[in-house]
């Protein structure tokens, strides 16, 4: 059997600055009890003026490469998922390339939105198992304060910045990606986007006059595609596998809101819902493409995965974009 490749060593970061329900309810028409019932968001982090998307990316790598003994030169490819990036170009990957002095990388941005950490899982494994690469560093990273309206209601309770990491390679020790399952819909692509400041609609005083650089979401249309696509995505890459639903570990759902991670971890009968991850969604809000990045670290570094335990990672965004990734913890 070939090889496959897997996941080294994680690290992510979050910023220092918490801004609680507490804060909303000053700034907006907004309760702690609306944000609690509807949400399961108690608080989230938010970026200082100067710490970019690719700063926080870059602190995350750190950690990463620290835990996997690496040095920066050892890497071949920088592979950064972000709906937030410092520029449109040039990439963030070349800025964290600059940053970590990975002088041997490529380096590439994935827009998948929340799913780009299972997009980039999927393309960091394939170039790694086929020869092509030895080493992958597989960044997620997120300033999602950059682009919310903190008038609006509706949006600014959701989101909050941070950053996650992974190395991806054949040798070692960490979590075998044994398959991963993507998918998209970009008929639904109106249901969250950022109107201006791409080609479609440059940035104009018009544009800024009509707040369309903040980001816009039907948010209960998209809840019922996140529980349906995250669902049907974990159970295809099950499938591929030959794999039972009770084989599962561990539920790592995107933290979107606590609601439709619930939903989707009844999907999975047989899990007691302490294995449905759930926790981040509390202190971080949505990172968006960080979030079963940040939820990775956190339980490999709390000890919690045991050795051939199954993590099933599951992700849904704007896009519309979801995937499933299957992973086995394997201690060599
Ligand atoms: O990251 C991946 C993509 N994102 C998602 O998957 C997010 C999916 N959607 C959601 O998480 C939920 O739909 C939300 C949390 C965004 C909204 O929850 P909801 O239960 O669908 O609420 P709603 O939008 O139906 O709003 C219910 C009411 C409305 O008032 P009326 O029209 O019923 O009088 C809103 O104006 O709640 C009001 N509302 C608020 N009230 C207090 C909306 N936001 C707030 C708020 N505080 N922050």
């Amino acid at each position: 059997m070939p090889k496959k490749a897997k996941i080294i060593a994680t690290g992510s970061y979050l910023p220092k600055k918490v801004l609680t329900n507490a804060d909303l309810e000053k700034m907006v028409q907004t309760s702690d009890e609306w944000i609690v019932t509807r949400t399961g968001i108690r608080e989230r982090r938010l970026a200082a003026a100067d710490e970019y998307t690719s700063e926080m990316g870059f602190k995350a790598a750190e950690k990463a490469l620290d835990a996997a003994g690496l040095k920066p030169e050892e890497i071949d490819l920088i592979l950064v998922a972000t709906l937030t990036p410092d520029y449109i170009f040039p990439s963030t990957a070349c800025l964290i390339q600059d940053k970590l002095k990975a002088k041997n990388a490529a380096a590439l941005d994935i827009q998948a939105a929340c799913s780009g950490y299972l997009y980039g899982l999927l393309l960091a494994k394939s170039l790694v198992e086929n020869g092509s690469l030895r080493r992958v560093l597989l960044i997620a990273s997120e300033k999602l304060s950059s682009i919310v309206n903190y008038q609006d209601r509706s949006t600014c309770v959701l989101f909050g910045d941070g950053a996650a990491a992974a190395v991806i390679a054949l040798q070692g020790p960490g979590f075998e990606i044994e398959a991963v399952c993507l998918g998209s819909d970009g008929s639904c692509g109106e249901l969250l986007k950022l109107p201006a400041g791409g080609s479609r609609c440059p940035a104009s005083l018009e544009t800024v006059k009509n707040q369309q650089h903040y980001l816009q979401m039907a948010g209960g249309e998209l809840f019922k595609h996140a529980v349906r696509r995250m669902e049907t995505a974990s159970k295809a890459c099950l499938k591929i596998l030959k794999m039972q639903e009770k084989e599962v570990d561990w539920l790592i759902p995107h933290q979107a809101n606590l609601r439709i991670i619930e939903a989707v971890g009844k999907r999975f009968e047989h899990l007691p819902q302490e294995r449905v991850y759930k926790e981040g969604v509390a202190k971080y809000g949505n990172t968006s493409a960080c979030s079963v990045g940040i939820a990775l670290d956190e339980l490999s570094c709390q000890g919690k995965i045991q050795n051939q335990e199954h993590l099933l990672l599951t992700a849904f965004g704007a896009g519309l974009t979801w995937g499933a990734a299957l992973l086995t913890k394997k201690s060599k």
